[in-house]
C-alpha cells in the first residue's frame, strides 16, 4: 500500500528482515514541558501518535526517560496491541534528575532495570531497536563504550532486544561497539544547519547501517533560515518541509524522526518525504550548514 510515510521510500536494517518507511516520527515532544510528566493535552498526543499510524509511519522513536515514563506510556495507550511492521525504537543510558536534567545511567543495573522498564511501558516481551545513548545531548564524549553495551549484547542475547544501535557517539566508538555485536543503527545531532557528522553519515552508508538524525528541524529551537525560507517560497512549500527533504535527499541510509506534538505540524512534515529538491537548491541549503567536519 502506498502511504504518505512511504513514500520517503524503504529502508532495510543491515542482515534483518526489518523494513521500515525512512519518515518516521519521534515521540520525545509527546510529553509535558520540558520533557517532564504528561503533556498538557493527552487526548491530542494520542491523536498524533494514531494519525502517524494511519499515515504508514512505522518507525517511531522513544525512551523511556521521556517523561519519564510518559511517552512510552502514551504509545502503549494509543498503539497497543501494535500494528504488524511497527518498529519502535527507545534507548537507554540516561534518566531524569528531580531538577529535570539528563543524567547518564550506563552501570549494568541501571541499563537492566532501563530495558525492564521500556518492555513493562510499551507492553513488549522484546524490543525491536534499543539504542545505548553514550554522550551528551550536543555531541559525544570521549571514552570506551565497551562495559555498557556489553550488558546490552547480552540482553540481546537472552532475547529481550531484537537489534542494537548507538546514540550520541563518535565513529571510534561505533567501531568498539562492533566488535562486540551487530549496529543497526546511529542516532547523533544532526540537520541542515548542524553538520559535524557528514563523514560518519557516509561511512555509515558503506556498511548499510542507518542514520537517524536527531533535532532534524533543530529540536527545541526549530530552524530560522533565510534559505530555507528561500527555498520553500519557490517550492510551494514549508521551511520544515525542505530540512526534512533535505534530509532525505543527503544520504539514502537516512531515517527521518521528526518529532510534534501537533497533528497539523505532523501532516506538514509528512508531506515531506514527496518534496524533491532541484540541485541549486541544495546548493543554497549546503551553504547553511558550513562547519568543521569531523
Ligand atoms: N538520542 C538523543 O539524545 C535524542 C535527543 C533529542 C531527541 N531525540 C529523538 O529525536 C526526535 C526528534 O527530535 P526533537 O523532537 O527533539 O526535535 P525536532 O524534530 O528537530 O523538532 C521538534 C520541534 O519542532 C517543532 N515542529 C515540529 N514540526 C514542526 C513544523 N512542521 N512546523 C513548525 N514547528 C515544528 C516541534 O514543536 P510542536 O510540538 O509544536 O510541533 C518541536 O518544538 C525526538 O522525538 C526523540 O525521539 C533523541
Amino acid at each position: 500500500m502506498t502511504t504518505q510515510a512511504n513514500l520517503g521510500g524503504t529502508f532495510t536494517l543491515p542482515n534483518t528482515s526489518t523494513t521500515v518507511n525512512r519518515m518516521g516520527y519521534g515521540a520525545m515532544q509527546l510529553a509535558g514541558p520540558q520533557v517532564w510528566g504528561p503533556p498538557r493535552d493527552v487526548d491530542g498526543a494520542l491523536a498524533v501518535l494514531r494519525e502517524a499510524i494511519e499515515a504508514g509511519v512505522n518507525h517511531i522513536d522513544t525512551s523511556d526517560f521521556y517523561g519519564p515514563h510518559v511517552t512510552n506510556q502514551l504509545i502503549k495507550q494509543a498503539l497497543h496491541p501494535y500494528a504488524d511492521g511497527l518498529v519502535i525504537v527507545t534507548k537507554v543510558g540516561a534518566r531524569r534528575g528531580e531538577d529535570k536534567s539528563w543524567i547518564h545511567a550506563l552501570s549494568r543495573q541501571e541499563l537492566i532495570d532501563a530495558v525492564h522498564d521500556n518492555l513493562r511501558n510499551l507492553g513488549l516481551d522484546a524490543l525491536d531497536v534499543v539504542n545505548l545513548r553514550v554522550g551528551g545531548i550536543t555531541g559525544p564524549e570521549e571514552g570506551s563504550i565497551e562495559a555498557p553495551f556489553t550488558v546490552l549484547a547480552e540482553l540481546k542475547q537472552q532475547g529481550l532486544i531484537r537489534h542494537l544501535g548507538l546514540s550520541n557517539v563518535n565513529s571510534k566508538q561505533l567501531a568498539e561497539a562492533q566488535a562486540i555485536s551487530e549496529i543497526v543503527c546511529v542516532q547523533n545531532f544532526y540537520n541542515v544547519a548542524h553538520r559535524s557528522d557528514d563523514n560518519l553519515i557516509d561511512g555509515l552508508a558503506g556498511q548499510g547501517i542507518a542514520y537517524v538524525p536527531f533535532f532534524p528541524l533543530g529540536g527545541f529551537t526549530p530552524l530560522q533560515s533565510s534559505a530555507l525560507d528561500t527555498a520553500a517560497t519557490s517550492l510551494d512549500s514549508t521551511p520544515m518541509q525542505v530540512a526534512l527533504a533535505w534530509l532525505l535527499q543527503r544520504s539514502p541510509n537516512i531515517l527521518l524522526i521528526p518529532g510534534t506534538s501537533s497533528v497539523g505540524h505532523l501532516r506538514e512534515n509528512l508531506k515531506a518525504a514527496i518534496l524533491q529538491l532541484p540541485p541549486e537548491i541544495i546548493a543554497d541549503l549546503d551553504r547553511i550548514g558550513e562547519t568543521p567536519k569531523q
